[in-house]
């Protein structure tokens, strides 16, 4: 049976939902510290944190071993080429493997123009070829330079890995604390129909321009998050924190209260543990994940209500 191997992003801060990410799209299996194996393929260019990947052509405990099955396997490719991925990234003598796994595959290495492109995981737990799927563009990686900064911007790789892990397809994404619009921006990328919400003029007005400066397509409105009635597939939010945006636990309660009259899926990433508050709620946290980035520690909650 053909099985595909991912390898996901492994930066210490956003590791753990890196892995949510990977294991929801690919529905596979950790086989390793980064490394996924999977029974279907996975569209892994709309992923956040996933890197690379394909077609799983063999596996072995170590280089020799992977060889090994790549020779009884009597691999063979025309003009190829292998890229690596040490894990860790550092890990030296990558260039040795690359030679040598080249070996164990009959046909023509071509560097320049290659037909086909071999990637090749080493880690310490196992090596893992598989043949990549094109070389990705990830374009959305340019939605990073919005024109009009925000100082409580969420990161866009929290924001995609976010709304990978709770819309399904023919949803619509509605972010009702939209700030400078990461969000519905993200969605709209994704394909979603995208909605953005704000209490503040100015910081909607960010979002509509943020949004159509990409040529991107959102329903935005000004208003309130404790009252807005515009229901939809799930809401992806990012809630007000800081000293420049402060919530209070009223406004908080009556924001929880609302988006349950909207959707059943909803994903919230705040500064503030609210696990009890979400609970007490109605909803039922389906993962509670944290992210750090330098003093900031973001909890990422996915959720149903129920
Ligand atoms: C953390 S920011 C969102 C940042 C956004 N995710 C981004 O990447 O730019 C929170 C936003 O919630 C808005 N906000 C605060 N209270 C609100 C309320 N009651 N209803 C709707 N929006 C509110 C603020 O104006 C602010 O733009």
């Amino acid at each position: 049976m053909t099985k595909f191997c991912y390898f996901y992003d492994r930066n210490g801060d956003t590791i753990e939902l890196s892995k949510a990410e990977a294991l929801h799209l690919t529905q596979g299996e950790i086989v390793a510290h980064g490394v996924i194996v999977s029974d279907t393929a996975c569209d892994w260019q709309r992923s956040a944190f996933i890197r690379g990947g394909g077609k799983l052509i063999a596996s072995g405990k170590n280089l020799d071993a992977l060889c090994e099955r790549l020779e009884e396997l009597n691999v063979s490719a025309n003009n190829f080429k292998i890229v690596s991925e040490p894990i860790p990234r550092l890990r030296k003598g990558d260039h040795h493997a690359i030679i040598q796994v080249a070996d164990s595959i009959k046909g023509p290495v071509d560097l320049k123009n290659p037909e086909t492109v071999f990637v090749l995981i080493i880690s310490g737990e196992g090596c893992w070829l598989s043949e990549s799927d094109e070389e990705a563009e990830q374009a959305w990686k340019t939605l990073k330079y919005k024109p009009f900064a925000f100082c409580n911007a969420l990161p866009i790789k929290i924001a995609r890995a976010m709304i990978n892990l709770t819309a399904t397809h023919g949803d619509s994404v509605f972010d009702p604390c939209c700030g400078s619009g990461t969000i519905p921006l993200m969605a709209a990328e994704l394909g979603f129909s995208a909605m953005g919400g704000d209490k503040s003029w100015p910081n909607l007005n960010i979002s509509r321009k943020n949004i159509a400066h990409f040529g991107f397509d959102a329903e935005l409105l000004q208003e309130d998050a404790t009252e807005t009635n515009r229901a939809t597939g799930c809401i992806v939010t990012n809630l007000p924190y800081g000293l420049y945006l402060p919530i209070s636990e009223e406004v908080l309660i009556g924001m929880l209260n609302n988006f349950k009259g909207l959707t059943k899926k909803v994903s919230i990433v705040t500064t503030d543990d609210i696990s009890e508050k979400l609970t007490d709620c109605g909803y039922q946290i389906n993962q509670h994940i944290l992210s750090k980035s330098n003093n900031l520690v973001r909890h990422i909650y996915l959720t149903e209500v129920i």
